[in-house]
């Protein structure tokens, strides 16, 4: 075993919960936005999302604070388009997951090796963001254009 890079976790594990807090804001707006006649289960889907980026924040926020890290208050900066039909709400979420994903895999790449507790939570958050990742890849599959 290797030593647990402090230092570097707890920055990565700070970038994870402005990410995933962005989530919480940006699936609420785009619930709070959605029309056309797959509104209701898109926005139930959206709301899901939201919901669950926070409990991710407030889980991963928990390990911060267990390593003896400062959370942070900040959000990560929005970049989005604002032609909003369900195709680019549904693209700009694969986008934001897909963003969350790769800080998850960072966040196994640090702590591989140095702690076997960290690696099987960013292991199995991995595992769920994927998830998340195919769900929106098929939702957008039936757009053609
Ligand atoms: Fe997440």
């Amino acid at each position: 075993m290797m030593q647990l890079d402090q230092k570097q976790t707890i920055d990565l594990l700070n970038s994870i919960i402005e990410c995933e807090l962005l989530g919480v804001v940006r699936y609420t707006r785009y619930s709070l936005i959605v029309t056309g006649p797959y509104r209701i289960t898109i926005v139930d889907f959206l709301k899901e999302q939201a919901s669950e980026s926070l409990l991710h924040a407030q889980k991963v926020g928990e390990i911060l604070t267990g390593l003896e890290g400062r959370p942070s208050l900040r959000i990560s900066s929005v970049d989005e388009i604002c032609n909003h039909s369900v195709k680019d709400i549904l693209a700009e979420s694969l986008a934001h997951e897909e963003k969350a994903l790769g800080l998850y895999k960072n966040l196994l790449e640090t702590v591989s090796n140095s702690s076997i507790d960290l690696e099987e939570f960013a292991r199995n958050m991995i595992d769920e963001e994927q998830m998340h990742n195919l769900e929106l890849k098929k939702m957008l599959s039936d757009f053609t254009e």
